[in-house]
């Protein structure tokens, strides 16, 4: 069974090795090995023990029952002011162990941060993604429409990220 739940201050070293390792397996054709060996659990739970002390983000973790942390979600306010202000709110980040994808745990941790974003009264959303993974599935799967692209530097080269943009979120789910 798997719990979806805000985190603690502790959860911030379990959040920063699934971060870690999901960059690793995930982006492993796209970012240089050099760069994704260079990610360090350390400094990734500094920035997490930041973001759920200073509680500047929406967070969610999806949690085993053996109580490992096998994925995560965290959104706000749409931070895009330039290209698309009229999107409300923003997923930053979603990221599921590889060993724990396609087990509905990405779509369970949508629906939680979606749940918060309508209480928020935010009726849209939007998330840049990386473009040449298998994720944009996900996201069309979810009505995602894909909005905009624009370049991204990381690790050395230029690479593409990919806006998706979410309408009426209230019906997302129904
Ligand atoms: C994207 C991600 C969060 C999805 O989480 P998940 O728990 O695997 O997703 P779900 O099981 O809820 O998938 C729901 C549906 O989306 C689609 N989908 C999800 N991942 C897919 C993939 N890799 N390829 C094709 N379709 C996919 C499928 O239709 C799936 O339903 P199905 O398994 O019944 O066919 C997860 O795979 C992940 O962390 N990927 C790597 C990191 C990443 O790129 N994150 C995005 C950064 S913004």
């Amino acid at each position: 069974m798997i719990i979806i739940r805000k985190p603690v201050l502790n959860d911030a070293e379990r959040i920063a090795k699934v971060h870690v390792s999901t960059w690793q397996s995930a982006y492993k054709d796209l970012v240089s090995s050099e760069y994704l060996n260079s990610l360090s659990v350390s400094k990734s739970k500094e920035k997490w023990e930041k973001n759920i002390s200073e509680n500047s983000s929406i967070i969610y973790v999806a949690e085993s029952q053996g109580q490992q942390i096998v994925g995560f979600i965290s959104g706000g306010k749409n931070r895009d002011l330039d290209d698309h202000s009229e999107y409300k709110a923003e997923i930053y980040a979603v990221y599921v162990l590889a060993d724990w994808a396609r087990m509905g745990i990405g779509t369970k941790l949508f629906k939680a941060i979606v749940a918060d974003f309508i209480e928020l009264n935010y009726n849209s959303m939007l998330l840049w993604m990386l473009k040449g993974n298998s994720t944009e599935q996900f996201y069309q799967k979810l009505s995602g429409v894909c909005l905009s692209e624009k370049p991204y530097k990381i690790g050395g080269s230029t690479k593409t990220l990919v806006a998706y943009g979410f309408d009426n979120i209230d019906n997302l789910f129904d």
